[in-house]
């Protein structure tokens, strides 16, 4: 999600703990040029010709599925789109586990994985995560100014059929671009 920073914007927590009402936003997707990929090498030129100022991104569990690439191109335009006067608020999931550490966390035991559990492993792209290390890489301190960074509770959609949200350890940072 992108916004002028003139606007009202949802993008500066005051509070450590992140409960995203938008569960279904893309990095991107507030922009009509915003395009199918936030990785590719126009993309932060596009998005800026678009918007026409510095603007506040919201990215909300993006990060921790792309791939060392995708991450640092990710990076590059932000650093395009945010400007100045801009500022990214990142979400992340950041469980350690393993994989299957995870499946258990999210409610999958030896011998039920409930429906929705299932359909999501189906549907989303294969999980991984993104702490405080991973920012360290991706938004090298030559480059960013980390206002604020912390854990973070990441809500789910409801997992296990009881309409109440999982929660997943997770990541939350606030960063302007260093000029
Ligand atoms: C795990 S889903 C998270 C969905 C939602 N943001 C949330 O927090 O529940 C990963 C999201 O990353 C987006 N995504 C993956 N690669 C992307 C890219 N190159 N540019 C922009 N968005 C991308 C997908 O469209 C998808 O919405």
């Amino acid at each position: 999600m992108i916004s002028s920073p003139a606007s009202p914007s949802r993008t500066c927590p005051t509070s450590p703990v992140v409960s995203c009402e938008s569960r279904s936003a893309n990095a991107v997707c507030s922009s009509s040029s915003a395009t199918a990929s936030a990785t590719a090498a126009d993309a932060g030129e596009k998005i800026r010709a678009d918007i026409g100022a510095d603007a506040n991104v919201f990215v909300r569990g993006v990060l921790h599925i792309l791939d060392p690439a995708g991450r640092v191109a990710f990076a590059r335009t932000l650093h395009q789109v945010v400007g100045v006067r801009g500022r990214v608020f990142l979400a992340e999931t950041n469980f350690r586990g393993s994989a299957l550490g995870y499946l258990e966390h999210l409610g999958a035991t030896a011998r039920h994985i409930p429906a929705p559990l299932e359909r999501a492993i189906a549907d989303l792209p294969r999980p991984g995560h993104f702490g405080g290390p991973e920012r360290v890489n991706v938004f090298p301190a030559s480059e960013w100014v980390v206002v604020a960074d912390g854990p973070a509770d990441i809500e789910t959609i409801p997992l296990r059929g009881t309409g109440e949200p999982e929660h997943i350890p997770g990541y939350y940072a606030v960063m302007a671009a260093r000029q």
